[in-house]
């Protein structure tokens, strides 16, 4: 074609309008709040010179007489398309807060709802960079079904292709129901915000005041409601984080996740573990230390960190290959399960499940957590979340019990009869229906009530059930435990135990889905 043609002229000029409209001012009013513009995440996001964007012209149609004034500009407020992200293939959107504060309006809607189409053909990632105000109000129903289409294709794209969103800004209204759904949110802390009724409602309605911060900030999300997966200090770390994510997961539920050798040996003995557990079986240690020195050196990487944190959930690599870790966090209420670390968990075994991640479990857990906020809160309903994802996942699946394993904790965290494929136990596992202390009691009461030292005599009664029941051989002896092995070589243990589940083959009854207790 002849460059100085009318028709290439046309184009050129277009080009350039499009890179004007994402002008000096818009990106100076984003960095003056910290946070960098739609383009420039886009850049951050992908290898260099690999990310393709498709519907760069797409304009909002005019308002034809409906409420307020829609800015036609090209792109209608989103950047969409497909790129490499450490050299695989993903496809993205980002909206552009400079156009109408992100917001979602029929033509924005369309992009988003084609890039997850695309994204679902092609089985691979797909991950929303979100600063938006919602719905876009001038647009009226139009941009509350944009929004039921986009919830709709996350749905069906749920446990076949990984779904990531990144706040990056205000995710407001219509803005926050496809994070939820998606498997992992990050939030950049002091910059992004998550809400269904932002302040100015909470004000109008309730009459309090409350701070965007404190309503729906990154630490809020990370700590009390446990939406935020993770949460980083600025943007560039956030991307960073999310991009590390993904060197754990497969790009779709047919494949596998890539292996990644960190030149660790398999063979590596740890006699630190074999001290690791204190001899008081109320003095807790730290259960990031027994990961740490398990797996590959360096590979833990933990999913909600601050969230129930009695609970430790990660992916991490054995032999370089990605596995999902539940462990029992006795440093934080003892361990024990309560409903946030249930369903922190649950959540976190499904995603492993629907994408070929195998599941190691470590168990110390006195067993649920007592009491009345936690009974009249659901736990009956929210632990079964957790026994529920256990029993359903056909992923290969292990547990190590490194001290207590009481009650319903025993039987829901990955026991044999639940459908534990491989069940170890380190010497100092104590596994029984309760806890020394409280069996003496049951069991003794009327000799308790008769005896002249009480104290000493349930002390002696406790020890003597330690001794006979509260221990790992009698599981050992029943076939519940495979073995009873030596602490320092766990790693080798569970690499080959992984191994030989390799080509795991589980028959499903054929249904439409189970019926999760949600
Ligand atoms: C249209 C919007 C908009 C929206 C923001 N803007 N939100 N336009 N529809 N939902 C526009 C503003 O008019 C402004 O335009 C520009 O974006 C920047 O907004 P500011 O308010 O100046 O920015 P800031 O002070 O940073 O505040 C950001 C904000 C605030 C917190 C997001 O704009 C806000 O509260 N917006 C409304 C949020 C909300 O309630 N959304 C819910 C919609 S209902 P100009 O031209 O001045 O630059 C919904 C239901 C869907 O989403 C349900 C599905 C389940």
């Amino acid at each position: 074609m002849d460059v100085n043609g009318k028709l290439f002229k046309k184009f050129l000029e277009r080009q350039a309008a499009y890179e004007q409209q994402q002008g000096k001012s818009a990106a100076e009013k984003q960095h003056s709040k910290g946070k960098l513009t739609a383009r420039e995440r886009i850049d951050l996001l992908f290898d260099n010179n690999t990310f393709e964007e498709i519907d760069a012209f797409s304009t909002a149609a005019p308002s034809g007489g409906e409420f307020g004034r829609i800015v036609t500009a090209y792109g209608d407020g989103v950047i969409i398309g497909h790129g490499k992200i450490n050299g695989r293939l993903a496809f993205a959107y980002a909206q552009d807060f400079a156009i109408m504060g992100g917001s979602l309006g029929a033509v924005h809607a369309t992009k988003i709802s084609k890039i997850q189409d695309m994204a679902l053909k092609m089985g691979a990632p797909i991950i929303g960079l979100i600063d938006s105000g919602g719905a876009r109000i001038q647009e009226g129903v139009s941009s509350l079904a944009g929004y039921a289409g986009i919830f709709n294709r996350n749905v069906r794209a749920s446990g076949v292709i990984p779904q990531i969103s990144v706040i990056m800004g205000p995710a407001a209204g219509g803005a926050v129901y496809s994070p939820s759904i998606t498997d992992f949110v990050f939030m950049t802390n002091k910059t992004s915000y998550m809400f269904v009724t932002g302040p100015n409602v909470v004000k109008e309605v309730l009459n309090e005041d409350v701070s965007f911060d404190d309503l729906g900030g990154a630490m809020v999300h990370m700590k009390k409601s446990g939406i935020a997966h993770f949460v980083y200090e600025d943007e560039e770390n956030t991307i960073r984080g999310l991009q590390k994510l993904l060197t754990y997961l497969p790009s779709n539920n047919l494949e596998n996740p890539p292996i990644i050798d960190l030149r660790d040996t398999e063979e590596r003995i740890e006699e630190r573990l074999r001290e690791i557990v204190p001899d008081d079986p109320n003095k807790p240690y730290d259960i990031k230390e027994v990961i740490n020195l398990i797996i590959d050196k360096g590979s833990f990487f933990e999913v909600s960190e601050g969230f129930a944190m009695n609970i430790v959930v990660g992916f991490a690599r054995l032999k370089g290959k990605t596995i999902g870790i539940i462990a029992n966090q006795p440093k934080v209420l003892a361990g024990t399960l309560d409903i946030n670390s249930s369903v922190k968990s649950a959540r976190f075994i499904r995603f492993c499940d629907s994408f070929n991640i195998p599941i190691l479990t470590f168990e110390d857990v006195p067993g649920f957590l007592p009491g009345l906020d936690q009974e009249h809160n659901g736990i009956i309903r929210h632990g079964a979340k957790l026994l529920y994802a256990y029993a359903d996942a056909t992923v290969p699946k292990i547990t190590v019990i490194l001290r207590k394993s009481y009650g319903g904790a025993y039987c829901v965290m990955n026991s044999k009869n639940l459908g534990g494929d491989f069940n170890f136990a380190w010497p100092t596992a104590e596994i029984a229906v309760m806890g020394p202390e409280g069996a003496v009691s049951i069991l003794y009461r009327k000799e308790l009530l008769e005896s002249d030292d009480p104290a000493k005599l349930k002390k002696d009664l406790a020890l003597k059930y330690r001794e006979e029941i509260a221990n790992p051989y009698v599981a050992d002896e029943k076939g519940y435990i495979d073995e009873v092995i030596d602490p320092a070589v766990t790693r080798k243990k569970l690499i080959s135990a992984f191994e030989a589940l390799e080509n795991k083959h589980v028959n499903v009854p054929s249904r439409k889905h189970g019926n999760i207790p949600l």
